[in-house]
Parts: C-alpha cells; sequence; structure tokens
C-alpha cells in the first residue's frame, strides 16, 4: 500500500496532506525517515510513525453533518421512543454511528455524526477551544449594555462564560436575532445565557462548529464532509 494511503487510512490527514507530512521528514518507517513519495508499506509489517507516534489503519470512517431539525432527540436511542438524530442519516452503513456532542431537543443545526471515536472525543473534551456560532432569537433587543454582558461572561448558575463574540444580526416584527459564538458547551449555555439577563431563546440554530459551516443545507437533511474540512478537524 502506498504510504500517504497507510497515513490517510490511519486519520492522519488527507492523502495530499500527508504527502507534505512525508517531505517535511516526519515519518519514519521502521525507526528510518522516509520523505520519498509513493513508498510502499506493508500494513502488516511494517511500523510507521508520525512525529515518532506510531500509526495504524482505522475505520473505516464516515462523517457527516446533519442540519438536525427542532422536536429530534440528539441520541442514537430515545428510551421515550421519539425521533432521533439517527433517524436522519442512512442507517445501511453497518457502522456505529453516533453524534458529536448534544444539541437540545429545540435546537436544531450543525450536528456531526460519525464513528470515529477519537475526533469525536478530541471535539467534545472540555479543555479544547472550539467555538460554537449560534443564532438565538428573542422578543425584544438587547441593549448595548446587555450585549456586552454576554460578550464578557455571564453566571449561568454557578459558572461563568468565558469571553463570547455577539452580533446583532436583524429584527422581524417583534423578535431579534443574535448570533453567538461560545467555547464552552455547558447544558442549555446559550439559553441559559439570554436567561441571565432577561430573555427567554424563542429559537436556537447552531450554524458554526469551528470553522464548519451549516450553510444552506436544509432542515432535516445530511451531507458527507468534505475533505478538506476532515483536515480541518484532524488538524486541529
Ligand atoms: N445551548 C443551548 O442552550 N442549547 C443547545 O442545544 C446548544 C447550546
Amino acid at each position: 500500500m502506498r504510504l500517504n494511503k497507510f497515513m490517510a487510512s490511519s486519520g492522519v490527514a488527507s492523502r495530499r496532506h500527508c504527502d507534505e507530512i512525508i517531505a517535511a521528514g516526519r515519518v519514519k518507517i521502521n525507526a528510518r525517515v522516509c520523505k520519498k513519495l509513493g513508498t510502499q508499506v506493508n500494513p502488516d509489517l511494517d511500523i510507521v510513525t508520525v512525529d515518532n507516534r506510531p500509526i495504524r489503519i482505522r475505520g473505516p470512517f464516515v462523517y457527516y453533518m446533519l442540519n438536525k431539525p427542532t422536536g429530534v432527540v440528539t441520541t442514537v436511542m430515545d428510551p421515550e421512543g421519539r425521533e432521533t438524530v439517527m433517524d436522519y442519516i442512512p442507517s445501511n452503513t453497518g457502522k456505529r454511528l453516533y453524534p458529536v456532542g448534544r444539541l437540545d431537543y429545540n435546537t436544531s443545526g450543525l450536528l456531526l455524526i460519525t464513528n470515529d471515536g477519537d475526533i469525536s472525543q478530541k471535539l467534545m473534551h472540555p479543555s479544547f477551544e472550539f467555538g460554537k456560532t449560534y443564532l438565538a432569537t428573542i422578543e425584544g433587543k438587547l441593549s448595548d449594555a446587555e450585549i456586552e454582558k454576554l460578550a464578557n461572561g455571564v453566571n449561568i448558575g454557578g459558572f461563568v462564560t468565558s469571553p463570547a463574540t455577539v452580533k446583532y444580526v436583524g429584527t422581524k416584527g417583534n423578535d431579534s436575532t443574535y448570533s453567538l459564538t461560545i467555547h464552552e458547551g455547558k447544558n442549555r449555555q446559550v439559553r441559559k445565557m439570554f436567561l441571565s439577563v432577561g430573555y427567554k431563546v424563542k429559537e436556537l440554530q447552531r450554524v458554526a462548529l469551528g470553522k464548519l459551516q451549516l450553510g444552506d443545507l436544509p432542515v432535516g437533511e445530511y451531507r458527507p464532509l468534505t475533505e478538506q474540512e476532515l483536515d480541518y478537524l484532524r488538524n486541529l
């Protein structure tokens, strides 16, 4: 098997990016640096390391982005028999897929679903500074002081949120929408943040996870992640 294919199948990066890693001298085969693109390895016999860490073929993995509708539970199986996010993606992959993190029953938007435990663990680790962007709609309008409070950090029941980016998006009738980028993922965090300044969130949608964008993916639809998106996640 070609070295870059072996590396990509081990979840290192895309094949093209693996070639760069090889050329940079970061890869060893049986303890010898190998900078030659196109080198063949035997996955059963050769020991390949990247930055001195051994790699092995894992997977095959699948990665989906779903635009979760409201009224759907983020779980693999709901004991109450309600609709789950898994009902929205193909069930015939033969793989044990699960959602990465959680969106509330009443929240819609970007949710990743995969069988790659490493990426899932990485993204969900509390120490991981990963911006999550939401569009929140409330009745009324925030004052500048309230926007500043949300941005600086608010107490949501024993926890003070870290600095967030808050932007006014627009107003329709009595309702205004704000984009909020947070860096933690406490339970019902966005709803609690707005409550802390006196507003109930009427609608909540996640539109970005780091650089991954929901874009115009329709509600209830999914798509596989692109190679660039996967590269981005693997290199975080
Ligand atoms: N914050 C919330 O309040 N709900 C979510 O589903 C996600 C973030």
